[in-house]
């Protein structure tokens, strides 16, 4: 029951089953045109039915990354070090909750609904990302989270906000905008740990360590491995492939942490001068895809917190999709 999202018009039914039985060639070529020319796709335009297959898949998993991901963060609210980092940490999550929001919503302008994306999320059917399958044991996986995974979203985020399809595009933006604060937050609380006691500094390390690989990870398969990229890129829904964009975050972000003294756990890990790209050895791939098929340490129990949220929040959409019992609530 999640009824009234659309902030978008709806997909034209006839459209949408137009589009399933065929693609129109001739409509296929204008459409490649327009997303050659740079031009967005807007959610009344005509489109392949595998970029609206496609486009969903991404948006919603990425919802679904947002909502779940506020939850290993969520747990330390209470235990955060000091006032002013609780606070932060509450609007963190809070706006992590709003990303998932947005994106609910512009993966509805394809044409799926919100209860049947929710409804995936929770019988297991629908992917988010694997990071989010781990535990956070310390304050340190907090930073690292904070820091690294936030740094790991922006250079996706960033790159996909320039791509083909309008309303995933501004949700992006916005987003962006906000997570460029969680990585100040993620740097600073980073700092004050780097340069603390030696035991701030040893739990720092520590969560590096367990957080390596799954980061890692984070950017999915390796180009020759990926089953989407190439259509994705050509859509222009990606643009830049799993490697670009890791080698993009290894750039960027290994030197910081090195100039603080810390250590990457790969021995392997340089940046070769020649080819300009970071040579590391590679990531458990068995692994990853064990993660994101529900064998993570807490798969189950980031959906069982998701399900005990959807039965205990039944009441509140029933309230305020109704309008006589929303005139019914007691007034703030
Ligand atoms: N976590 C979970 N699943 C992942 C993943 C990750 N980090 N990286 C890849 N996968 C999954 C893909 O969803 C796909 O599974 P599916 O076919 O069952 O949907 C499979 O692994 C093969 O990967 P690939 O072909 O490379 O997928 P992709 O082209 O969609 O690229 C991303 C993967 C993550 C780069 C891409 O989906 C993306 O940019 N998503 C939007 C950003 C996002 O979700 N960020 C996470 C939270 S901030």
């Amino acid at each position: 029951m999640y009824g009234g999202g659309y902030i978008f018009d709806e997909p034209n039914k006839k459209q949408l089953r137009e589009e399933q039985q065929h693609d129109d060639p001739e409509k296929l070529a204008i459409f490649e045109a327009r997303i050659s020319k740079g031009e967005k796709i807007e959610p009344g335009d005509w489109m392949p039915a595998e970029y609206r297959r496609q486009l969903t898949r991404l948006i919603e998993q990425h919802a679904h990354s947002e909502i779940i991901g506020a939850l290993p963060e969520g747990t330390w609210i209470t235990r955060a070090p000091g006032f002013k980092r609780k606070l932060a940490l509450i609007a963190k999550v809070q706006d992590e909750i709003g990303h998932g929001q947005l994106l609910y919503n512009a993966a509805e302008t394809l044409g799926k609904s919100r209860e049947a994306m929710i409804n995936d999320l929770l019988s297991g059917k629908s992917k988010y990302s694997n990071v989010f399958n781990y535990p956070a044991k310390t304050w340190a996986d907090v930073t690292v989270i904070g820091f690294l995974i936030d740094a790991a979203a922006i250079v996706n985020q960033v790159a996909n906000a320039k791509g083909s399809y309008g309303p995933y595009c501004r949700a992006l933006e916005r987003i962006c905008y906000e997570e460029s604060f969680h990585l100040k937050q993620g740097h600073d609380a980073l700092i004050a740990l780097a340069t603390g006691t030696p035991m701030q500094k040893d739990m720092l390390q520590d969560a590096l360590n367990r957080w390596w690989q799954p980061i890692m990870h984070f950017f999915g398969p390796p180009d020759k491995v990926s089953q989407h990229s190439e259509k994705l890129m050509q859509w222009r829904v990606k643009m830049a492939s799993n490697d670009e964009m890791r080698n993009q975050f290894l750039d960027t972000y290994v030197p910081k942490l090195w100039e603080l003294g810390l250590t990457l756990p790969d021995p392997l890990l340089h940046k070769n001068t020649e080819t300009g790209r970071w040579e590391y050895t590679d990531p458990d791939w068995d692994l990853f895809f064990k993660v994101i098929n529900g064998g993570g340490p807490c798969n189950q129990e980031r959906l069982q917190v998701r399900r005990w949220a959807e039965e205990e929040g039944r009441w509140v959409r029933k309230a305020l999709m109704n309008p006589k019992e929303r005139r019914a609530l007691p007034v703030a």
